[in-house]
């Protein structure tokens, strides 16, 4: 069983290697558009199978998506990342282009396989995407939930000295700054995590996981890896082994959370089919109200992209 990463860049190589490192696929396929970059990254990736001791296969091609063929799974993080002053959107046209023809290219040797977005600005990345597969929506996803959450809750675990392993939590909307994450349902080993900590730190944490990306970038002079790479293998991975697992995930909505032709993150199931399930809250006014400003966001980039001659 094959998945494939386009992209071996920071995001994408971090990603194969999670995926080689614990055996996600038997075959792992990295593509670049840089010649000899993915062989190079894969044939050092491989020479640790020996050390860290897997047998998964790790191939690297320059875009050559025969080597891609019959994949389940396909996690784009092809193009340009953010530099400092730059917000995700102004990645905008293009990174549309180098995501529409490589998801031409994708669908055209894995018709069947489940697409995961990574390249920003993702929300409307993942909606490119969408547009050019021609595939039903369940199958084609952004990442983005699963990293801000685990920024949030890492931020928690800081905090409240506790092991991040213990803290549940669910964020919503938008990759950016409009992001919902949502305390009331935040739970420490069970415990409302509301009980735990006091409103401001809460709030102050909140905060900053709404601008975690730009902490990094501002620190780094570009975007993160480790945590975007492994969040995407841990999605390809839910697929993959069926796991249904429940995430907040970048996906279409119809009619969920009364909004319609958008892509949003909302939390669901996520197994072979891909989004088996959106799961609705029964969110308050409040909650609501945020996320709906977070979707207004959204929808303005979306509609930059739909003026576009992408
Ligand atoms: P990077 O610059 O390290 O890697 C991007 C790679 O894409 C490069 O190796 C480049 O050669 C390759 N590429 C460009 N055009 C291509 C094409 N047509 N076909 C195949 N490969 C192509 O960038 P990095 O840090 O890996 O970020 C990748 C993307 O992911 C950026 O758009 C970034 O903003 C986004 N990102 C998204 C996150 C999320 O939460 N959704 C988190 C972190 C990054
Ligand atoms: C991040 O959140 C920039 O989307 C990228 O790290």
């Amino acid at each position: 069983m094959k998945i494939t990463v386009v992209g071996a860049g920071n995001v994408g190589a971090t990603c194969a290697n999670v995926l080689a490192h614990n055996e996600v696929a038997n075959e792992v396929v990295l593509l670049d558009i840089k010649e000899g970059v993915a062989e190079g990254k894969a044939l050092d990736m491989w020479e640790t199978s020996p050390i860290n001791m897997y047998d998964s296969r790790i191939t690297g091609v320059t875009n050559d998506y025969h080597a891609t063929k019959d994949s389940e799974v396909v996690v784009i993080t092809s193009g340009i990342p953010r530099k400092p002053g730059m917000s995700r959107d102004d990645l905008i046209a293009t990174n549309a282009g180098i995501v529409k023809s490589v998801t031409e290219q994708v669908i055209t040797q894995s018709p069947d396989a489940k697409i995961i977005v990574v390249s920003n600005p993702l929300d409307v990345m993942t909606y490119q995407a969408y547009l050019t597969a021609n595939k039903d929506s369940r199958e084609v996803m952004g990442m983005a939930g699963i990293l801000d959450t685990a920024r949030y809750r890492s931020f928690l675990a800081m905090e409240l000295n506790i092991s991040p392993k213990d803290i549940q939590a669910v964020l919503m909307g938008g990759h950016g700054d409009t992001m919902v994450p949502l305390p009331r349902y935040t739970t420490v080993g069970g415990i409302p995590v509301t009980e735990l900590i006091d409103s401001d730190k809460l709030e102050a944490i909140v905060q900053r996981t709404k601008t975690g990306g730009g902490e990094i970038v501002k620190l780094l002079g570009t975007s993160a890896w480790y945590a975007p790479g492994a969040a995407a293998a841990q999605m390809a991975e839910a697929i993959v082994k069926d796991q249904k697992r429940v995430f907040p995930v970048c996906s279409w909505l119809q009619g969920e959370y009364d909004m319609k032709d958008i892509y949003l993150g909302v939390p669901v199931v996520l197994g072979k089919n891909g989004i088996e399930k959106i799961i609705e809250l029964d969110l308050n006014n409040d909650e609501k109200a945020l996320l709906s400003d977070s979707a207004k966001a959204v929808k303005d980039v979306m509609a930059t992209l739909d003026g576009m001659d992408i």
